[in-house]
Formats: C-alpha cells, structure tokens, sequence
C-alpha cells in the first residue's frame, strides 16, 4: 500500500512496466482507499511488479505521434481518444477491455477523431508539451506521447510510447498510422520515414539517394 496517496477525487493504479493497457482495466479507475489497496494488492499478484497510483485526470485523452530527429521534429496531427464511443456504463479511460476487447476487427470502436476538434492555442499546448516529453527524454526517430487535460484545462503527459504499435489495416485501431495517414502518408510512407530518421541520425544516408529514387 503507498504510504502517501497523491490527493484526488479518483485515482488509477497501473503496472509499472506493461504496455498496451495490460493490466489497466475499467476496474483499475477507482474511488477509495479500499479500492486502491484491492487493485494494487492485484498488480503485485498478477503482475509480479510494482504498482503505480496516479491522481485520475478526468480531462479530454489525446495522443501525439512524432517522427523525426532534432529541427526536423514533425508533430502529426493529434488524435483524440472519444469515449463516447465505449459501451455504456464504461470508465472514461482507454483500457484494456477498451482497446482488446470492446473494439474488435469486425466491429471496430469509432473511437479516434483525428485531427482532434480543439482551439488552435490548445493545440500548441499539447504539441509542445509532447515534443518537449520527446526531447527530455531522449527518444529517437519516432514516438508516441499520451497526454490528458487536468481539471485545469492544461495537458499532462501521461506516458511516451519510445516505440509505438502500428497496425497496418486503416480498418484497424492505431494510433500512429491514424495520425500518418492524417498528415497524408500512408503506412509504408510512415515506416519508411522512421528508418530513414534513423538513417539521417546515424549519418548513414548515401550521398545522393533522392535523386537516383526519382529517376526511376
Ligand atoms: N493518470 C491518469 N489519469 C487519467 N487517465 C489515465 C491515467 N493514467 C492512465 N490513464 C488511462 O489509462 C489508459 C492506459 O494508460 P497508459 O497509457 O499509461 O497504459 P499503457 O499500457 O502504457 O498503454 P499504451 O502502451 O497502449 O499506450 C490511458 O490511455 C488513459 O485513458
Ligand atoms: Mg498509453
């Protein structure tokens, strides 16, 4: 149990180290202390790992994919988790249930809008806020920051995802190729911009690659 609960109204307790919502199920949202101890005693039975209690930001969810290096930073349009879109009676969080088992290739979630509907002075705040998450971090080439409104209406870096899914079917949920196809490029147009990020980075890039690609 933590010794010190961040005051909040609600709260959400995570694994430490899962991805893809494991382990952040609609029950992982909660109200109580007695709550918090359940469903963290639960993370350390399932998960065997640490678990981390956060204050519940019950603002909009947005997510913001990056792709490039340095000056060459692209920001991609930003992507809007819309949770009206879950079954009714569900938490107001993309979780496990949400992303695996409520959303299904057959019947896909509407659950991305993109570009999200939002001011444009909004949408410099949660860019920069997830470039500078980018750049303070370290990450490379491409990565995906997950950011959510507090009751202040500024965005808070949720976590960054240094190497994001990407599923290639547009039927399919996924955030990165949702906000590549967005900006205009298609998947292939996406990967490839990754390696050749990474290329540039190294100083690996022939001499004069464009020009020979274009002449074909
Ligand atoms: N502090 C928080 N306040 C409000 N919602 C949260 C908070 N932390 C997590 N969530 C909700 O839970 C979801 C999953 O959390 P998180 O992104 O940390 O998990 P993840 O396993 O890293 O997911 P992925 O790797 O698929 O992005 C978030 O998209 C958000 O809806
Ligand atoms: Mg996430």
């Amino acid at each position: 149990m933590p010794r010190a609960l961040p005051r909040a109204k609600a709260w959400i307790v995570k694994p430490v180290a899962e991805g893809s919502s494991k382990g952040v199920r609609d029950a992982n949202l909660v109200r109580t202390r007695a709550e918090v101890v359940e469903r963290v005693a639960e993370v350390h039975r399932r998960f065997r790992q640490a678990a981390l209690v956060e204050e519940f930001l019950g603002g909009r969810e947005f997510t913001v994919a990056l792709l490039g290096n340095g000056a060459s930073l692209r920001v991609l349009p930003i992507v809007e988790i819309d949770f009206s879109s879950l079954p009714a009676g569900a938490k107001p969080i993309y979780s496990y249930e949400a992303k695996w088992i409520w959303d299904r290739t057959e019947a896909p979630l509407a659950i991305f809008s993109c570009p999200a509907k939002t001011t444009v002075a909004l949408q410099r705040r949660i860019s920069s806020a997830a470039v500078a998450a980018f750049r303070a971090l370290g990450c490379r080439d491409w990565s995906r920051v997950d950011l959510r409104l507090g009751s202040d209406g500024l965005p808070r870096v949720l976590e960054i995802n240094p190497l994001p899914g990407v599923l290639p079917d547009p039927e399919e949920n996924s955030c990165f190729p949702k906000a590549a196809r967005a900006a205009g490029l298609t998947f292939e147009q996406a990967i490839l911009a990754v390696i050749d990020a990474a290329v540039r980075r190294l100083g690996l890039a022939p001499a004069r690659p464009a020009r020979k690609a274009a002449a074909r």
